[in-house]
């Protein structure tokens, strides 16, 4: 309504100004609610938004959506945009961010039993890794955060780890010799390129392709969709698959975020996790099957190397960690069928 000047306004304009006020406010103070009945959790990881663990982690965001009749949402931070996986954690630890999807290795730093995964050549087969992990081991482990603040909630596949290099295969250990070799933050990966005779440089995963095509490192060593999916095999030409280990990714909540949901809202968060776990495993074995046949056409050598003498590098290692807290996990999955 518009008042010409020297008018004042008749008292059926006054009324339906208030009337516009007051159905502002209303829809105003009804959006704030509505917005406060939804919990929206912030999740960090490292990978691209092409990488599969990132299909996987939005097909939790929606069963949670759907479970809670979008009372819950996820809010996925990809690509390194919040920090590096140790950066994440400890924003986690702080309460600023609830969720992080990391690899295990980088979490050693904060529950040191983690290492066990960074110990090379523990694992037999992937039948026996996922005996493990699904197993009282698997699930001893993910508890062991807690007075770190953290708390595991599921693994997901993360295949084996090899190597990659910009300029010559490694066919063997003594490859390796007088090469730096990117490692993640993390004490058993830097131990075992020492061991196998490189010399171990931790990068964060988000600097890695400028590190690797400036040359300050010579190569890096990582599972094939995290390969691929970087794009590093623009700038290292050779895969040389050793696989000497098997480091899960693992999600990972807050104790202090968990500890704010309710009994129902923890429980709808458990249930899209653990239903984003087989979907995510099957589109990890089609992902990886595609991406060799992709990395293969792109031009890179794939290179399977007798594995025996990687093996037979890092025997010594496997002694040495027998006293340290990995080294007790170790053992017990050497000995878990
Ligand atoms: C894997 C893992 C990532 C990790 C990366 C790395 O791709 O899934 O979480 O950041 O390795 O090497 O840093």
């Amino acid at each position: 309504m518009i008042i010409p000047p020297g008018h004042t306004l008749p008292i059926n304009g006054l009324r339906y100004l208030w009337f516009g006020i007051i159905l502002t406010m209303t829809c105003f103070l009804s959006a704030c609610r509505q917005a406060e009945d939804v919990r929206v959790l912030r999740l960090a990881h490292t990978l691209d938004t092409s990488h599969p663990v990132h299909a996987a982690l939005e097909f939790m965001a929606q069963e949670l959506n759907r479970r809670s009749s979008g009372k819950m949402q996820i809010k996925i931070y990809p690509g390194s945009q919040l920090g590096s996986e140790r950066e994440t954690i400890e924003l986690m630890q702080l309460g600023a961010i609830d969720l992080v999807k990391t690899s295990t290795s980088p979490l050693e730093g904060f529950i040191p039993g983690m290492g066990v995964f960074g110990i090379p050549y523990v694992f037999r087969s992937s039948e026996h890794f996922w005996n493990v992990l699904e197993g009282e081991i698997g699930r001893e482990l993910l508890e062991l955060g807690k007075s770190q603040k953290l708390k595991g909630l599921c693994y997901y596949d993360a295949g084996s780890r090899s190597f990659y290099t910009r300029t010559g295969a490694v066919n063997a250990p003594q490859d390796l010799k007088g090469l730096k070799i990117r490692v993640q933050n993390s004490r058993t990966s830097i131990q075992m390129i020492d061991s196998m005779g490189g010399a171990a440089t931790p990068i964060a995963f988000g600097e890695l392709y400028s590190a690797l095509d400036q040359g300050v490192v010579d190569g890096a060593e990582n599972n094939p969709p995290s390969f691929l999916s970087s794009r590093h095999y623009e700038v290292c030409p050779y895969y040389s698959l050793d696989e000497h280990t098997m480091v899960p990714d693992v999600i990972l909540i807050g104790t202090e975020s968990w500890e704010r949901l309710s009994d129902e809202q923890q429980q709808w968060l458990k249930e899209s996790v653990d239903a984003s776990v087989p979907f995510q495993r099957a589109l990890w074995a089609t992902k990886t099957k595609e991406t060799m046949a992709t990395l293969k056409d792109a031009g890179v050598e794939i290179i399977e190397p007798d594995k025996a003498p990687f093996q037979q590098a890092v025997a010594a290692l496997h002694e040495g960690f027998k006293e340290t807290e990995a080294g007790y996990w170790m053992q017990r999955v050497l000995q878990h069928p």
